[in-house]
């Protein structure tokens, strides 16, 4: 009873608030996209894709919580706060990894938990009890993050780089003391705050980068899907070559954060839609790492994961035309030779784990290309002409597999027959002499490349 009589917050004072953790959670959700590409450290870049999943979703459920309050016009794609503009533009551009962690995980997320638990501990909670509860679940995942960071932290940022971040990291609480804290329920310091790492405004890098355990990322020289699709292989390397496919896809969401980065002014749904779709793709990604890891295979060393499909899209096509190319393929992946297939696979070579994979990543794959159909193809007069300007993008994406070899950037090494083998030592299996002599790159069979490759 006494909790039910206090005397909470107004409706007006409610949207307020909610307003301003709306804005820092879609403000998040920019960052964690707009920084994934470039990120080099795998760890890093699976989990930005989660917490730019979580940051969308909590961000959704927040524009809905305000229509509910007698709000439109809604006006949620206003700045609540110049200085918090300030603040989430530092961040965003945080020219290190270092600050970049510190600016999210030490400053941004736990300023937004701090703002979260004093709704809670300030409203009303029978009158307001809609925002109570998606304040718990959004302080869960706030909560799941910052240890995320904090463990980061503690294996990225030594102490001395720490405190030569210092300033900075003084500057954004600076932000957050003239925005009269994160949800404005404080007078504001009336400080005048100057840009520093936002003077010069954002620029997307769409260049993927990866860490040590992707030796060789111009490495076209193992054609899984002909591979896949040959009838005269055994169902067992093919899983192997199935782990390969699904960590490949690490390149998905470097590709489609391109994507979402570079289109402004669409829909909130679309950006919430695109990047569910983003998240699944790193999922996808991490089943390939954990089905190497169930086979005792050290991936990193055996296995050539390249990022060719997400540079060249990011570098060689206008944001729209990569979007095309992404439905162009998942389209393809749906009848005989899709993920139905990959399934049956799984399921012959008796691989529980993999066809658990597999049936999830079909799952996922017929959400996806719901997706498709609700961003991509209602552009378009019909599904055939979208299916036709997304293979005509497709085609003008050159592969320069022998540029890059004279380059010295690759040697295109066959690496199949070596971790087939180590796949088969490992389960005390004896090689097959057809498998072992697999040797199908993506040069010998360019014709078929844009039909068959790409991830997603
Ligand atoms: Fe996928
Ligand atoms: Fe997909």
């Amino acid at each position: 009873m006494s909790d039910a009589m206090k005397p909470g917050l107004s409706v007006e004072e409610c949207v307020r608030r909610l307003k301003r953790y709306h804005y820092a959670f879609k403000r998040l959700h920019q960052i964690f996209v707009a920084r994934l590409t470039a990120e080099p450290i795998y760890e890093l870049k699976m989990g930005f894709s989660l917490h730019a999943h979580l940051c969308a979703e909590h961000t959704t459920v927040l524009r809905k919580r305000v229509g509910e309050m007698r709000e439109p016009p809604l006006g949620l794609e206003q700045v609540p706060d110049p200085n918090l503009e300030i603040l989430f533009d530092e961040i965003l551009c945080a020219p290190t990894k270092e600050e970049l962690l510190l600016g999210i995980y030490e400053r941004a997320l736990p300023m937004l938990e701090q703002a979260l638990e004093q709704h809670q501990t300030d409203t009303n909670p029978l009158v307001d009890a809609p925002s109570v509860r998606l304040c718990r679940f959004a302080l869960l995942e706030i909560g799941d993050m910052v240890e995320f960071g904090a463990r980061c932290i503690a294996n990225l940022v030594d102490r001395n780089t720490h405190e030569r971040c210092d300033g900075w990291l003084t500057m954004l609480d600076d932000c957050l003391m003239a925005a009269g804290e994160l949800d404005g329920t404080q007078s504001p310091s009336g400080k005048v705050i100057s840009r520093q790492h936002s003077a010069k405004p954002f620029k997307f890098d769409g260049v993927p980068r990866r860490d040590a355990r992707f030796p060789d990322p111009y490495n076209m020289a193992v054609n899984a899907e002909v591979f896949l699709y040959d009838e005269k292989f055994p169902p067992e390397p093919k899983v192997l070559m199935m782990f390969y496919k699904r960590l490949r896809e690490i390149d998905v969401p470097e590709m489609m954060a391109s994507i979402i980065a570079e289109t402004p002014d669409k829909p909130w749904d679309y950006y919430r839609d695109m990047t569910r779709q983003l998240w699944d793709e790193a999922r996808h990604a991490m089943m390939g790492e954990v089905g190497f890891a169930s086979q005792n295979i050290d991936w990193p060393s055996k296995v050539m994961v390249n990022y060719t499909w997400s540079l060249a899209l990011n570098t060689q096509l206008k944001p729209i035309e990569r979007h095309a190319v992404l439905y162009f393929i998942e389209q393809g992946l749906m009848p005989k030779t899709g993920k139905r297939y990959e399934w049956e696979v799984a399921q012959a070579a008796k691989n529980p784990l993999a066809a658990l994979f597999q049936d999830y990543d079909w799952a996922d794959e017929v959400l996806h290309a719901r997706i498709g159909r609700d961003w991509y193809l209602k552009d378009f007069a019909n599904a055939q002409e979208a299916v036709k300007y997304g293979d005509e993008c497709w085609s003008r994406v050159l592969m320069n597999w022998e540029s890059w070899r004279t380059q010295g950037l690759t040697q295109h090494r066959n690496w199949w027959p070596d971790v087939y083998r180590v796949a088969c030592e490992n389960q005390g299996r004896v090689p097959d002499p057809n498998v072992l002599a697999y040797n199908v790159s993506y040069q010998s069979v360019r014709a078929d490349l844009k039909e068959v490759t790409g991830s997603a």
